[in-house]
């Protein structure tokens, strides 16, 4: 099958194929997502052999606005309600309980509870409103490497295998959304993204726990793309926690470096072997992606050392992305 690429204005066409059961890729203000109608589970399970996705990790379903979401969720609590109003359509999403028989088994991965998420994009709401049924949208990447913030990165993955890619440019923040567990006592955060676990507990009004991945607490649910290897390139990739530490480290033509500009200057190396983050952390969550993939692309590297950040719950989304690509492997620790 032959990817198509389309523009901006050229939506109808999209909605046209996912109508008909294709496979395509929607740009989002987080990161591009591999679209499909949520309610057919041929399309659904295409998704999942597209990616190369095992198929207990469930999927996102990605909803215009609430009232679409109404019609699968089995109740809409007064916490989900607090937070629709304040962050939709932005990067978080919500996990409820389903309502049982609205969805193919495949989209939930037979579980109770289901994501839903409303990208802040004004295409991807166009898109879903005009279908008139939600889509599955996780990230349009082959599972395993970095989630794709432009649409030439959803065509290196999945060229030939996805009907189309409507291309929306560079995506805004570059990093997955915040995904809230509400189905739990206290309210769970199971992903970290921009909007941080301090603001939504100020909109709640309550404790927001953050899941760590250590916690064996039995209330505590499991969040199943956790447990996977995730955003790594074929490299090994080690944290720089201290910008000051790269200062100690060895280089040579093999190395690959991902760090801020003003530490970049720092270093002795070709051009080629660096990737600049930008000035801050909201530019290096814009980048970290893209620069994991350019390393990824690069025969001759061996290892990428990438800058860490002690920014508390504002570099959490951030350091839960490295953490996966570097498999915990952190320099002087
Ligand atoms: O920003 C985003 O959320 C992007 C854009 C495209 O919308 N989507 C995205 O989807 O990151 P994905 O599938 O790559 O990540 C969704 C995560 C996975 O780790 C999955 O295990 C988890 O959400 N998830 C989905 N449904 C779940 C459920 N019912 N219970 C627990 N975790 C769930
Ligand atoms: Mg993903």
């Amino acid at each position: 099958m032959e990817t198509k690429i389309f523009k901006k204005d050229q939506i109808d066409e999209a909605v046209k194929l996912l109508a008909e059961g294709e496979l395509v890729a929607f740009p989002t203000e987080t990161v591009y997502g591999l679209g499909a109608i949520a309610t057919k589970e041929k399309s659904v399970k295409g998704v999942y052999a597209a990616k190369g996705r095992p198929s207990d990790n469930p999927l996102i379903v990605t909803v215009s606005d609430e009232k679409m979401m109404e019609r699968y969720a089995k109740e809409v609590p007064e916490r989900a309600k607090k937070l629709i109003k304040h962050f939709w359509p932005g990067p978080l999403t919500l996990l409820l309980f389903v309502k049982p028989g609205t969805l193919p088994d495949a989209v939930t991965g037979g579980l109770d509870t289901v994501a839903f998420r409303c990208p802040d994009d004004q295409l991807t709401h166009d898109l879903i409103a005009k279908l008139g049924y939600p889509i599955v949208g996780p990230s349009a990447n082959t599972s395993t490497k970095p989630s794709p913030t432009t649409a030439e990165h959803v065509y290196h993955d999945l060229k030939d295998k996805i009907a189309g890619i409507i291309d929306g440019g560079p995506t805004r923040v570059g990093l997955e959304s915040t995904i809230i567990d509400l189905s739990v006592k206290t309210p769970i955060v199971l992903r970290p993204g921009e909007i941080t676990p301090e603001e939504l507990s100020e909109v709640l009004g309550e404790k927001v726990l953050i899941n760590t991945g250590k916690v064996a607490d039995k209330d505590v649910p499991k969040a199943p793309g956790m447990k996977y290897r995730h955003y790594a390139p074929s490299e090994p990739v080690v944290v720089v926690d201290d910008p000051a530490d790269f200062g100690k480290i060895d280089f040579n033509d093999k190395t690959g470096v991902v760090a801020l500009g003003s530490v970049l200057d720092q270093i002795n190396l070709p051009e080629e072997n660096k990737f600049d983050l930008g000035k801050n952390l909201i530019d290096a969550d814009h980048n970290l992606f893209g620069a994991l993939r350019y390393f990824d692309d690069k025969d001759d590297i061996e290892t990428i050392y990438v800058q860490g950040f002690d920014e508390g719950e504002e570099s959490l989304a951030y350091m839960n992305r490295l953490n996966k690509a570097a498999g915990g492997h952190h320099l002087n620790k």
